[in-house]
């Protein structure tokens, strides 16, 4: 099988504008390469492993973050943003993984944590010296309890990962006195975005990380930086949404004090020129809602949880295509597209789940949910050559592109996310999409530690028997792998200029399957069980095996006549 073009000339997303079509991979990096043998990835790891991100064709990385943190949520909780975590490097490590990018040509996008720090960010601490009242306390949202005692929480909120949102703190009496928002876990103080000094802070963040060279930042929250004036109490109108991310009518989640601070930055990455990007993580809905986010003015792009959540079914795929292009086509910004992070079911284990559980939940021994792995993989490669043919921007999740499916049968000693011990177990959360990746199906750990006398042979997420069988080493160059029908649609949206045609509707010949033009490619995606009719032509891209004309179930199939 023919290598793809590596060379940066042969790559689409160039320019001022290369974000308008840019395929952009994540990298969550305590998972990705271990380059010492502690069982945890690192920056020196990610840098030695660059070149495998070229040869699959992204033009992007995004870095889940990396900075100082006690890694209580895997280092969304950041008790210093200019600093690099042990665990990860050095700030010299930094560097040199910029350089290697920038060198690959891969543009190199940080992450950026501003609703929340690490309760052993300075900033928390001293506000926890300093007591009410004072100027340390007013940079995070402090409040008297209610009662008489004020033992009840200010408000009735509730944590994304579940229990209240409050805590209450021992004043330096020796008594229970104030109590803090944490919108997620006790180890991630809210800020109070009404603060200037907050803005100061994380202006100087934007300016020191720019200065070095990132390209922009993934915004993490950026739904929930902004709290409704007088912290009203809130009751969900279905209740099952208590404290989820989902209901936008929170009055902590999509208020318009976010918009202000976004254009605020926008300013400052224009300090660098015009290439910096900011990207939102915000789970707002409906899409027109979203589009808010990505004004002009405010983000490049925001991440499209609809289309991330819209299940494996024609109609409602057709109509979140069809909403997410007309909400953010109406702001002038790039639709995206996302099928896997490291907060969601893998993908390849989600659609072989119907329904799939909600976000958070996650897959564990005891669920009530067993996925059907080989339609899940079959239903992935589907949607996923659905997503690279859409026009926008689109973000992968490392692994994907080996097909990992979601372990599911970690141990409960095992597990690290705050989800899992703030529901006593209920929900078994994130874990199981951030198992340490695969690379040498014959090395110790596969290859995401290293070999020789540095092996150690751990992991931090123990993985499972059948890890090597996915290897990259396993799968490159194998006719029908995932990893190299990963590579072929990287490089097909490239030569057909998918990411940046007009996509016209065609009819369908089935109520499960979907039909579109885009230049010069007929795309044709089978979301049911029965085979239909292949367009005539020649198939440039096919998720799974066709032959004789006919598309098979669950597959998509790209067609150049
Ligand atoms: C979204 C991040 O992706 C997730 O991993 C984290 O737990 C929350 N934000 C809180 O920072
Ligand atoms: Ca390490």
């Amino acid at each position: 099988m023919a290598r793809s073009a590596s060379r940066p000339e042969a790559r689409s997303a160039t320019g001022t504008d290369w974000w308008r079509t840019a395929v952009i991979y994540q990298v969550y990096p305590r998972s990705f390469a271990d380059s010492n043998g502690d069982g945890i990835g690192d920056l020196p790891g990610i840098t030695a492993r660059l070149d495998a991100l070229v040869e699959l064709g992204v033009d992007a990385v995004w870095l889940s973050p990396f900075y100082t943190s006690p890694q209580k949520d895997g280092g969304y909780d950041v008790a210093d943003y200019t600093a690099v975590d042990p665990l990860f490097g050095t700030l010299d490590d930094f560097d040199a993984l910029l350089a290697r990018a920038h060198a690959l040509s891969l543009k190199l996008i940080i992450d950026l944590v501003p609703n929340h720090s690490s309760s052993e960010h300075p900033w928390f601490q001293a506000a926890l010296a300093a007591g009410p009242g004072s100027p340390e306390r007013a940079r995070y949202l402090f409040r008297d309890g209610l009662g008489a005692d004020g033992d009840v929480p200010p408000n009735n909120w509730q944590s994304v990962f579940g229990g209240p949102a409050w805590t209450r703190v021992i004043e330096r009496d020796g008594r229970p006195g104030q109590w803090y928002l944490h919108l997620f876990d006790t180890s991630q103080p809210d800020f109070d975005w009404t603060n200037e000094e907050v803005h100061e802070l994380f202006r100087g963040v934007l300016r020191f990380w720019l200065e070095r060279g990132a390209d922009g930042f993934r915004v993490d929250v950026a739904h929930g930086m902004a709290k409704k004036p007088g912290l009203p109490d809130w009751t969900p109108p279905d209740p099952g949404l208590e404290g989820s991310s989902h209901d936008t009518t929170a009055p902590y989640w999509a208020q318009p004090g976010v918009h202000p601070i976004f254009r605020d930055w926008r300013r400052v990455l224009a300090e660098f020129g015009p290439d910096r990007v900011l990207i939102g993580e915000a789970w707002v809905e409906p899409l027109s809602k979203l589009a808010e986010w990505v004004r002009p003015d405010e983000m490049q792009q925001t991440f499209n949880f609809t289309f991330l959540e819209t299940p494996w079914d024609a109609v409602r795929l057709k109509k979140v295509v069809d909403d997410s292009l007309a909400a953010f086509g109406s702001v002038g910004a790039p639709s995206t597209w996302v099928l896997s992070n490291h907060d969601v079911i893998r993908h390849a284990t989600r659609l072989g789940l119907t329904p799939p559980p909600p976000q958070g939940e996650g897959l564990g021994p005891g669920s009530r949910l067993h996925p059907d792995d080989a339609v899940g993989v079959r239903r992935a490669r589907a949607a996923t050559a659905l997503m690279l043919a859409l026009p926008g921007s689109a973000y992968l999740y490392q692994g994907e592109e080996l097909g990992l499916p979601e372990v599911i049968d970690l141990p409960d000693s095992a597990r690290q996310d705050p989800t899992f011990f703030r529901t006593g177990g209920a929900n078994y959360g994130r874990d199981g999409s951030r198992v340490p990746l695969p690379w040498e199906s014959a090395a110790p750990t596969a290859g995401f530690g290293p070999a020789g006398a540095a092996a150690t042979g751990a992991s931090w997420l123990p993985q499972p028997p059948s890890w090597p069988g996915y290897a990259r080493d396993a799968q490159l160059g194998i006719p029908g792998a995932t990893l190299e029908f990963y590579r072929e649609a990287l490089a097909a949206r490239r030569t057909h200029h998918l990411a940046s045609n007009e996509l016209v509707w065609l009819p369908s010949p089935d109520a499960d399957v979907l039909v579109f033009r885009s230049g010069a490619v007929t795309v044709i995606a089978n979301a049911g069980p029965t085979p239909v009719a292949l367009p005539a032509g020649r198939v440039v891209l096919a998720s799974g095996p066709v032959g004789s004309g006919r598309l098979p179930g669950d597959t998509t199939a790209w067609v150049v006549d």
